[in-house]
């Protein structure tokens, strides 16, 4: 099999990956946790994810009626490094729904026209209109995080971005549109993993692209970026909510969590669309634990 970008992740991780990447990598079972700090020895029961995700989505369905009933609007912003799993959380989260309610919008790089934009203009073009819910794959944060380690935008663009950033989401919410922000945060050994069974499978090759492949190295460029985005936009009226995204099953139930707690619907059964467990899911703590 021809392997993407000539074998460069499994190059990485045989000569250039931290010892204790690898270490982690290496003994670690299928079910097996990889990062040390990860409050979890394993994976979550798939049994017991497949019933608490049915019921979500139950929830979601009603939520989605209720949006298109009264026009509500929603935005949620999915974050989160090179596989960090927002793809997946994104798909399970609108399996059962309307694609026309819940629309997914995943922006390729600007084009050269939206390089001459006002930055946030291409975003605030896809903003949802009543009854819509508009899933944001990467958003307007690509400034604060991607185009800072590629050094895609100059130091003068990403001060305006952060000097913008608290007024424009302060519209969005002045506005009634429910914003939520999820920041999905995963280890670097879980990180690698990913890749390599991404390298490994054809169907998922089109998963990589050469920026995870330079990315592999500049870890803690992207740590670096993410503290200073955390720092700048967490804000009361917008905050973040950081989501541990090792274990993706975890992941997903407290990502479908968080957007259903912040919205009161019609039927709403509060047992289930509850608080998500608040060792996977929270604020700029988790980021800093
Ligand atoms: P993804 O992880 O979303 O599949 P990539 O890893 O290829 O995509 O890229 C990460 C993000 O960086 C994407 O949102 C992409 O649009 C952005 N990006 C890539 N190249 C550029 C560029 N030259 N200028 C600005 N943004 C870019
Ligand atoms: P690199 O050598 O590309 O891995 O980057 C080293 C450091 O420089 C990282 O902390 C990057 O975030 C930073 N950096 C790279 N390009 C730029 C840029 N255009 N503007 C500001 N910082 C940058
Ligand atoms: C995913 O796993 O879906 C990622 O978050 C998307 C990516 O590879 O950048």
């Amino acid at each position: 099999m021809d392997l993407p970008f000539d074998g460069a992740i499994s190059k990485f991780y045989a000569d250039e990956a931290p010892e204790d990447v690898r270490k982690a990598i290496e003994g670690a079972g299928k079910d097996d946790m990889l990062d040390p700090s990860y409050p979890y020895a394993e994976e979550m029961d798939k049994d017991d994810y497949e019933d608490e995700l049915e019921a979500l989505q139950l929830e979601l369905v009603k939520l989605q009626a209720d949006v298109k009933a009264t026009g509500k609007r929603v935005v949620v912003v999915f974050e989160g490094r090179d596989a960090a799993g927002k793809g997946g959380t994104i798909k399970r989260m609108r399996m059962n729904l309307n694609p026309r309610v819940a629309r997914v919008v995943a922006l390729p790089k600007p084009s050269n026209r939206e390089q001459g934009e006002w930055y946030f203009q291409r975003y605030v073009s896809h903003l949802p209109t009543e009854g819509e819910i508009v899933l944001f794959d990467r958003s307007w944060y690509n400034r604060g995080v991607v185009e800072k380690v590629f050094g895609f935008c100059d130091e003068a663009e990403r001060a305006a971005f952060f000097r913008q950033l608290p007024e424009f989401e302060h519209m969005l919410v002045d506005e009634g549109i429910y914003f939520v922000k999820l920041w999905l945060n995963v280890g670097r050994a879980e990180q690698l993993r990913r890749f390599m069974a991404r390298e490994q499978d054809p169907l998922k090759h089109w998963k990589l692209s050469s920026i995870d492949v330079q990315g592999l190295s500049r870890w803690q460029a992207y740590s670096d970026a993410i503290s200073e985005t955390f720092a700048k936009s967490h804000f009361p009226y917008a905050p973040w909510t950081i989501i541990r995204s090792d274990d993706k099953k975890r992941a997903r139930l407290a990502a479908i969590k968080t957007v259903l707690q912040g919205i009161d619907y019609d039927k709403k059964i509060h047992d289930v669309a509850c608080a998500p467990d608040p060792k996977i899911a929270g604020g700029l703590d988790i980021w800093e634990s």
